[in-house]
């Protein structure tokens, strides 16, 4: 029986509250995997944004983004720029409004790539967002696209926000979230689309755990159970 390999990259795509960051985060911890959170990376260039009061298309942030040092630590729990811990920063409403106007940028995005892809080269990863299936991993061992209603997801943006004492109301976070798809989607650069080779995974009636299953099982049917 074949081992689950020394090289595996697992690769998941899909808009924003699809699940995408807890279900990787869940499966990165059952195998053993780094975990790679790449739309905090986008957010983390976002706050150096906010922090030097650059727009997203300034020539001054591509400068920054060259020379800024972006790390994980705790296995993707802690993201660190400049070495400051900027986890908490990264999830706030400023950031939310501006991350995708930042993520639309070429120049920022094929840094960020760069540095997505010196990560994957460490050999057994699981990495997450919009483009990670067709850009960064486009020979990901498996491919996975996770989708919900924008109800569903706005739900479950809300429950998270209101963990963090943030007052807002679905409508909102809705609306936010259908602007944000829309600038995902859209793009001209790496837009947000399914790779003709993802397994689709609708997660709107899913619980976590449903999703995280799945996801395993289509890993050991193919790497353990090829005898
Ligand atoms: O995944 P998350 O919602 O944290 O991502 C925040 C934003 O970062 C996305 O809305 C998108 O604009 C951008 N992003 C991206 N490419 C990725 C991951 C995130 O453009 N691979």
């Amino acid at each position: 029986m074949k081992k689950i390999g020394s090289h595996l990259t697992i690769a998941i795509d899909g808009p924003a509250g699809s699940g995408k960051s807890t279900v990787a985060r869940r499966i990165a911890e059952k195998l053993g995997l780094l975990y790679l959170d790449s739309g905090a990376m986008y957010r983390a260039v976002t706050v150096l944004a906010i922090h030097h009061r650059l727009t997203a298309d300034s020539p001054e942030l591509i400068d920054q983004v060259k020379t800024c040092r972006i790390e994980f630590t705790d296995n993707g729990k802690t993201i660190l720029l400049n070495d400051k811990d900027v986890s908490v920063e990264i999830r706030t409403p400023s950031v939310n409004r501006l991350v995708a106007d930042v993520a639309k940028i070429p120049e920022i995005r094929s840094e960020i790539v760069k540095h997505q892809q010196r990560i994957g080269s460490e050999g057994r990863i699981i990495a997450e967002g919009r483009d990670l299936t067709t850009i960064v991993f486009p020979d990901a061992d498996f491919k996975f696209y996770l989708d919900a209603s924008v109800r569903e997801r706005a739900k479950r943006r809300l429950a998270e926000l209101r963990k963090q004492d943030v007052d807002t109301t679905l409508e909102f976070v809705e609306a936010e979230i259908q602007e944000r798809d829309e600038k995902d989607i859209t793009r001209a650069h790496s837009p947000l689309r399914t790779a003709e080779d993802a397994i689709i995974v609708d997660t709107t009636d899913k619980t976590i755990d449903e999703v995280v299953d799945f996801i395993i099982a289509e890993v050991c049917k193919r790497e353990i159970g090829s005898t």
